[in-house]
């Protein structure tokens, strides 16, 4: 998604769609008394009679009788005392979806003086990108073109005060980053196993260090053994996919400064393994990598806003497969870090792969880490399809974690890692079991990682409900959300500029 920048008022701006924002309420806001002018009293006419109420979500298309718009489309942003930065992004998200249903390659995107709600012009500029980018996006690539293709949604239009250009279109620059990272992190994400396996995701990270100059270190199952990550292996023994265990480094920061560490669960496609999962919605199992996906979205938003800092983002890939050579329930494995696991459920595979590469990112001393995972279904139970699982060591990075979920949209609630919780993991053969039965599914999974977290501040962020969306939502494609790439991004450049 590009952007430009327009300063005319909107009666002059000339485009096949111009989207506007608006607060609820029953009459015209005085900010847009020029277009409607020019539009001929049709924008009055929806707010009045009522039929366009201004509540979220909402959009009316209209087909003004005359002035320079082809089209214009009232968005609602709800009340606006509660207008967020997060409202903004998704009303260009609802916008942005019905260009691209009407065919429209470019729109024009306002909102009303009244509901903007003191969101600063630099959070302006970036959230009408990034909620354009979110709702233009489809994939569309393993259909065979259909006779009326859609063309893409390359841009929007941001329309914005004189006075106000500079710091919008600073704003707009981070909205493009982020876009782009956003767009990867849904491909990678909608890609099918047998397409998007572990090694193509390396391929896809080489990808990104050849583009960007990044640092890459790839293991393979033998560099995997020598480093002896004995439950990465324990669950990529099942399958005949080569695992692999993928390290990028991304320097902005200077050489010595410690990096922030990002660490994404990477199974491309979780059966369960021999505790094999029912079938019913199996193949959104393919989503398993959202974590990884997350990551990769990062650094490509890394590689163009060029923060300054530095970033290290560990993704440990494998399958999850049931075969004559899987783990077994019972097994007992020895791990990165030298703590013996017991595998109860091989479908609580997540926690052995990333507890190996939690254990890996210590030598790299960082200063925080940040995992992201589809780790539980418990989390959808808990917290359904809105919010973040988040759990942690350390309670200023958890905060930290929760402003940057908030600022962009992604939003996390906490559950504790008390000690109590830590019995559900007690082995009788082991020192630690991977799964802890019925009860406080999140807060096990989570506890079962932070066993494996030495010497650092760790925040673990559940995904499992957030990362793809079974429905249709207003203002995005069904399917993947790349949640985490705004949320990391958030966290990383407030840092940068600390
Ligand atoms: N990948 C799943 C978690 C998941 C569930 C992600 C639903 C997305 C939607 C994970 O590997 C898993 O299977 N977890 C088990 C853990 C249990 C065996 C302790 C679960 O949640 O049932
Ligand atoms: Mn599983
Ligand atoms: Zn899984």
């Amino acid at each position: 998604m590009t952007s430009t920048l327009l300063t005319v008022p909107l009666a002059q701006v000339e485009t096949p769609l111009l989207a506007v924002a608006l607060a609820q309420g029953a009459a015209l806001p005085p900010s847009l008394a020029e277009l409607e002018r020019s539009a001929g009293g049709v924008l009055a006419r929806a707010i009045t009679s009522g039929d366009f109420k201004g509540k979220r979500d909402e959009a009316m298309l209209l087909y003004p009788s005359g002035g320079k718009a082809q089209r214009i489309l009232l968005v609602g942003v709800g009340k606006s005392a509660e207008v967020t930065r997060s409202s903004i992004r998704r009303a260009a998200g609802v916008a942005a979806k019905r260009a691209r249903s009407l065919g429209v390659t470019q729109f024009a995107f306002a909102i009303a003086a009244e509901a903007r709600n003191g969101v600063a012009p630099r959070d302006l500029g970036q959230v009408i990108v990034e909620g354009a980018g979110q709702g233009a996006w489809a994939f569309t690539e393993l259909k065979a073109a259909p006779e009326d293709p859609k063309p893409e949604v390359e841009a929007v239009a941001v329309v914005c005060d004189a006075k106000e250009a500079t710091e919008v279109a600073a704003g707009q620059k981070i909205g493009e980053g982020v876009a782009a990272g956003h767009q990867l992190a849904r491909y990678l994400q909608m890609l099918p196993g047998n397409v998007c396996t572990p090694s193509y995701l390396a391929d896809r990270a080489q990808q990104l260090a050849a583009t960007y100059g990044f640092d890459l270190t790839v293991l393979d199952r033998a560099a995997i053994q020598k480093e002896a990550m004995g439950a990465l292996l324990a669950v990529a023994q099942g399958t005949q996919q080569e695992p692999r265990f993928i390290v990028l480094e991304y320097r902005g920061g200077g050489g010595d400064a410690a990096p922030v560490a990002l660490v994404g669960k990477g199974v491309t496609f979780d059966s369960g393994g021999i505790s094999i999962k029912p079938a019913q919605n199996m193949e959104d199992m393919k989503f398993d990598m959202s974590g990884a996906a997350a990551v990769l979205g990062t650094f490509e938003v890394l590689g163009r806003l060029k923060p300054k800092l530095n970033v290290t983002g560990v993704i440990p890939s494998t399958e999850n497969l049931p075969s004559g050579t899987a783990v077994k329930p019972g097994d007992v494995v020895k791990s990165h870090f030298g703590k013996t696991i017991e595998i109860i459920n091989t479908d609580a595979e997540g926690r052995l792969i990333l507890c190996d590469a939690l254990s890996y990112v210590r030598k790299f001393k960082p200063a925080a880490v940040l995992d992201a995972a589809t780790l539980t279904g418990a989390v959808v139970v808990a917290l359904g399809h809105v919010a973040i699982g988040v759990m942690g060591n350390d309670e200023p990075l958890i905060g930290e974690v929760r402003d940057a979920g908030e600022r962009a949209g992604e939003r996390c609630w906490p559950l504790p890692l008390w000690d109590d919780y830590r019995e559900l993991l007690k082995s009788d053969i082991a020192d630690v079991k991977n799964s802890g039965g019925r009860g406080a599914g999140t807060i096990a999974g989570g506890w079962f990682l932070r066993e494996f977290v030495n010497g650092f501040p760790w925040v673990h962020l559940d995904i499992a409900g957030t990362a793809y969306t079974d429905g249709e939502p207003p203002h995005q494609t069904k399917g993947p959300t790349a949640i985490g790439v705004r949320l990391f991004t958030e966290f990383l450049l407030k840092r940068a500029a600390a």
